[in-house]
């Protein structure tokens, strides 16, 4: 039977941190060996709210470099660069007129980049929902690994690729986000304002790229409180944070230890440390982010093979598309 098809991308507008790895890239190095898997660079997208381009070179073969340093194995997945598969550009004017002014004007992401660049709202950042959708249908793919924040636009995906069904016939499956746990994840700024972000809150938010010291000291700053004031309370949400990043960097008995101590607090007799829980975190966290910042570091240096690498992914994602493009002028008749 053929693999089912699976795609992500990430958006090369800053450098990766704990967000992207935990909610979304964890879960491509997982899928690798069961999808038939296509993860890219998505730097048409970065011009919607990032129109000066002289770091966008440098970003996207981070962004590449990146991947790999965290386990994608380039020979398994195509691991290209979206403006070298125009193919989806064709799809993304078709399915512009699945899209509606009123749903576009309400999608949340849109609305929050309103809100920060008031002065920027062009219409590539109305329609970035129906890129993202032409970006998915291009390969007919039917799971999507991404974080909680992408949850909208994937349900967006599937309302254009069912109008389009509906008017032309069935071309496209319905793609759904995906996550290896129950949920989709959602990686908070250690300050506990908001999700950790490529661009906001940056001394709050943990790069794959930062050294050693800078971790501990971000960690050593997380937010915390006072301690639970009753057994088995429920976490703030930071405090909760902080575990769900221990659960991926320490061993199952550290993390129990810290849980145990939680569940076993209060008031008065407070018996989880949370100096202690962030020194560990923060020596477990730099383990772990060491080696993949080594490497990411080594392969930028490598521009012959980051250049191997996605032009050999580019041919194999436009096999794919143009495929799709193929059913679908057919469907509409464009053939
Ligand atoms: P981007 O570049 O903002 O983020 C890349 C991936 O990382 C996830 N992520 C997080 N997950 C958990 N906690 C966080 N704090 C956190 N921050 C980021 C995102 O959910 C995403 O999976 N629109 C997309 C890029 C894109 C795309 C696509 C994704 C363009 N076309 C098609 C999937 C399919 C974005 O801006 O991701």
């Amino acid at each position: 039977m053929a693999k089912e098809v699976v795609l992500s991308g990430i958006r090369p507008t800053g450098f990766l941190h704990l967000g992207n790895y935990f909610g979304a890239m964890r879960n491509y190095v997982r899928m690798q060996d069961e999808y038939n898997c296509y993860f890219f660079v998505a730097n048409w997208h970065s011009l919607t709210t990032h129109p000066d381009t002289r770091e966008l070179r440098n970003s996207v073969n981070r962004v590449v470099a990146e991947n790999i340093a965290c386990g994608l194995d380039p020979e398994k997945v195509a691991l290209y660069i979206q403006s070298d598969l125009p193919e989806i550009a064709e799809l993304y004017l078709y399915l512009n007129t699945m899209a509606y002014k009123g749903e576009l004007e309400k999608t949340t992401t849109f609305k929050e980049k309103v809100r920060l660049s008031p002065d920027n709202v062009n219409a590539g950042l109305l329609t970035y929902p129906v890129l993202m959708a032409a970006d998915i249908l291009i390969h007919r793919a039917v799971k999507v690994p991404v974080g909680k924040d992408q949850e909208q636009h994937l349900e967006m995906a599937r309302n254009f690729a069912e109008r389009f069904n509906h008017r032309y016939g069935d071309v496209f499956p319905s793609p759904q986000a995906f996550n290896y746990g129950t949920e989709l994840v959602k990686i908070l700024s250690l300050d506990g304002n908001g999700k950790m972000s490529k661009s906001e809150n940056q001394m709050n938010t943990i790069f794959l790229a930062d050294e050693d010291e800078q971790i501990r000291k971000k960690i050593m700053k997380a937010k915390t409180d006072g301690g639970p004031l009753a057994p088995n309370s429920i976490k703030p949400d930071y405090i909760e944070n902080l575990f769900t990043l221990m659960s991926q960097v320490s061993t199952p008995d550290t993390v129990q230890k810290f849980e145990d101590d939680f569940n076993n607090s209060s008031e008065g007799n407070c018996i989880i440390r949370y100096g202690d829980l962030k020194k560990q975190l923060a020596a477990d966290m730099v383990e772990f982010v060491a080696p993949i910042r080594a490497k990411a570091a080594d392969l930028q240096a490598n521009q012959d093979l980051l250049k191997k690498i996605t032009r050999q992914g580019a041919e194999k994602a436009r096999a794919s598309g143009a495929e799709t493009l193929r059913l679908v002028r057919e469907a509409i008749g464009m053939n």
